[in-house]
């Protein structure tokens, strides 16, 4: 076997043991955990939750529910994890994000510097557009002796593509991926340039975009989907029905062309 395999190969092992790199400090996983059916969790998410020593996961407020807990619940009961909420406001508030920031990175840290592993579960996929993302920079600015190290997980974009029973792009087929925001022209383009385009965070901007596809004859090729794949899942295949309607965070838009 060649160097080249060798190195290839142990770097794969550092990965898949749960403590890959410096031992006096422990590993910050992100894990994802699917879009909200349990089963579909990895078995590696699945491992990393039964050997982790802390289990944190976000939440919006003290005390309030979090949804990537209820995904991971039937695994989690009866294992004794020492359980961690952290709390991520939804606001665009400098000032509070940033004091819930350190807050945050200081509970994690804490464990950490004490040599345990700490499993951080995210819903969907820890690299899109995740809390993930911003936890471990400011890790790596703050720790940068913390090992960190991301599972992926089955996106609410993927989930969506199966519940909607639709490819989301086949062949030539080009397919975007987009929080939608209130700049409408920008939300045109988007739409204009793609075969297939899933809008997230749709639920503030929804009456606007509701506007647009009507507008650009693009209505009847819009779905919309709550809480994709989990018990409480609500899609909307006739959009326009959700004109001046107040969905929740977890929604997503899937437009899809032809
Ligand atoms: C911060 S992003 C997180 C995306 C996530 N990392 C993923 O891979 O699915 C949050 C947005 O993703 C979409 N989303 C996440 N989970 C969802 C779910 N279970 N059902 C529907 N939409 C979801 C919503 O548009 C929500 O506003």
């Amino acid at each position: 076997m060649s160097n080249m395999t060798n190195t290839t190969l142990e770097n794969h092992e550092n990965t898949l043991t749960n403590n890959p790199v410096n031992t006096s400090v422990g590993t910050l996983y992100g894990i994802g955990i699917g879009p909200g059916d349990p089963e579909l969790i990895t078995v590696k998410a699945f491992r990393l939750m039964k050997e982790a020593d802390v289990i944190a996961y976000p939440k919006k407020r003290k005390g309030g529910k979090s949804y990537a807990l209820t995904i991971v619940e039937q695994y989690t009961d009866g294992l004794a994890k020492d359980l961690l909420g952290l709390v991520f406001p939804m606001t665009k508030e400098e000032n509070v994000l940033k004091k819930q920031w350190a807050q945050t990175v200081a509970q994690v840290w804490e464990k950490l510097s004490q040599g345990k592993n700490v499993v951080f579960v995210t819903e969907g996929d820890p690299n899109l557009y995740s809390t993930f993302i911003h936890m471990a920079r400011l890790m790596n600015q703050l720790h940068p002796e913390v090992p960190v190290v991301s599972v992926p997980g089955i996106s609410s974009v993927l989930g969506a593509a199966a519940q909607l029973n639709i490819p989301l792009a086949d062949g030539d087929e080009q397919v975007g991926i987009i929080p939608a925001t209130e700049d409408r022209e920008s939300m045109r383009r988007v739409l204009e340039n793609h075969d297939t385009v899933i809008f997230l965070k749709v639920a503030k901007v929804l009456d606007m975009m509701i506007g647009l596809l009507e507008e650009l004859g693009m209505a009847d090729c819009a779905s919309v989907i709550t809480k994709v794949t989990s018990g409480e899942e609500t899609i909307w295949k006739d959009v326009r029905q959700l004109k001046g309607k107040e969905l929740e965070y977890l929604t997503l838009m899937v437009v899809r062309k032809g």
